[in-house]
């Protein structure tokens, strides 16, 4: 039996890509599989964590004891997460939400004709962000998957989006990132240091990241 060390803890995790609607036969996405949020979520569960997992669309199996609410859209991730956030004591955001969506959502399949078409995109709510602003004194951590200046970036997200900690990773490197089974990550904390793990399952790197949840949730409750 896994170590009970979050027993009366709320642990509200997303997981897995959004998908922004064209029209009614078509989409834009990316390419995230879910599986380092369900890792998450399951090692959350099985150190008795009470855990909400909100999904957008993937292939994996909902990881046992853990309250799965699917979800398409960055907008209804919006929702649902600030419906479930109240509970919430910690939140590890892994989903990979897309950051812009069709300005117009067509009702009727979008025909060809012989001229090229523009598509025009409007910005998405950044949903970190807006937990990061109402914190609470909740644990915050996020994800920042990169193809450059991974450290930059990432520390630059930590800070304008309020949280404790953030996994950087970058997901051009082999048996990192999206899909596969492992990853390779930096843990940058919000005091400035920052931590480089081996390459790992990411069954370990999220038993990595919640002894790191685990230690901020002390911290908290100690003031
Ligand atoms: O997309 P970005 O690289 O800024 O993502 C960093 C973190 O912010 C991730 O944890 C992601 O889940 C979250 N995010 C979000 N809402 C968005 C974009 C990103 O919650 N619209």
């Amino acid at each position: 039996l896994a170590p009970q060390d979050l027993a009366g803890q709320h642990l509200l995790v997303t997981a897995g890509p959004t998908r922004e609607e064209l029209d009614p036969v078509r989409y834009l996405s990316n390419y995230s599989s879910g599986k380092m949020g369900y890792a998450i979520a399951r090692a959350a569960r099985m150190r008795g964590a009470d855990v909400v997992l909100v999904s957008g669309p993937t292939f994996l199996t909902p990881p046992q004891g853990v309250t799965l609410i699917p979800v398409v859209s960055a907008e209804q991730m919006r929702k649902t997460v600030l419906d479930a956030l109240p509970k919430a004591t910690a939140v590890v955001k892994s989903a990979a939400v897309a950051d812009y969506r069709p300005a117009s959502l067509s009702t009727q399949k979008l025909k060809k004709s012989d001229e090229d078409m523009t598509l025009v995109l409007e910005k998405n709510p950044d949903i970190l962000a807006e937990v990061g602003a109402g914190k609470e004194g909740r644990v915050l951590v996020g994800f920042a998957a990169e193809t450059q200046d991974l450290l930059k970036h990432a520390a630059d997200k930590l800070k304008r989006k309020n949280l404790d900690l953030i996994v950087a990773n970058d997901v051009t490197q082999a048996g990192a990132g999206f899909d596969v089974d492992t990853n390779i990550v930096k843990l940058l904390h919000a005091d400035g240091h920052v931590e480089a793990l081996p390459q790992l399952s990411k069954d370990e790197v999220a038993h990595q990241l919640l002894d790191r949840v685990v230690e901020l949730l002390k911290q908290r409750e100690a003031k």
